[in-house]
């Protein structure tokens, strides 16, 4: 595998719907690149001593987006392209996110069917994702997201019937690819 990042002074930031395995691949990658790994979830989950769900049960949504915004601002102390980071699927919805992701690094979109994400999300304690109808929540969701993960990502990389490495690999082409204009 060609994994040759050391050039590129950028971080790598994995964005998409949740189940699409950004924490996985992040993880992964940033062992292989031996950068420090990070996860937006994990650092709101530090800052704040509760985990995610009861934040959202305590505080509400537009709570947590604030301390998502916070624990962005707080990547400034880590140089551009130390990190391989891992974002919660709601990160890329805030402009004000997406502009000091944009200045850190690229921005890469894991992406995968309704199908492979359900069987992935199945019985976890994501708030949103807490109906009764799951699929239908999910493709409501992701159909509302779409058009901004697309429009904020530099590229796109589909994950479903893909080992991690395989879809890893495509990172490092996809990173490589657009280092020029970078
Ligand atoms: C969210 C995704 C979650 C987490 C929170 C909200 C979202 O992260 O940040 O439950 O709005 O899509 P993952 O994408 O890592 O599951």
């Amino acid at each position: 595998m060609n994994r040759d990042l050391n050039g590129i002074e950028r971080d790598v930031i994995l964005t998409g719907f949740m189940g699409t395995g950004k924490t996985t691949i992040g993880k992964e990658m940033a062992g292989e690149l031996e950068r420090t790994f990070l996860d937006t979830d994990d650092l709101i989950e530090e800052l704040t001593g509760k985990t995610i769900p009861q934040i959202f049960a305590d505080e509400g949504e537009e709570s947590f987006r604030q301390k998502e915004l916070e624990a962005i601002k707080g990547l400034s102390r880590y140089s551009p392209g130390e990190l391989v980071l891992s974002t919660g699927g709601g990160v890329v919805l805030r402009k004000e996110n997406v502009k000091m992701l944009r200045n850190r690094g690229v921005i890469v979109l894991l992406t995968a069917s309704v199908e492979e994400i359900l069987h992935r999300v199945k019985g976890s304690d994501r708030p949103l994702l807490q109906q009764d109808n799951l699929r239908e929540r999910i493709q409501e969701l992701l159909s509302s997201r779409e058009p901004i993960y697309r429009e904020v990502s530099d590229f796109v990389v589909p994950t479903d019937g893909k080992t991690p490495w395989q879809v890893m690999e495509e990172i490092y082409a996809g990173v490589r690819e657009i280092k020029p204009s970078g």
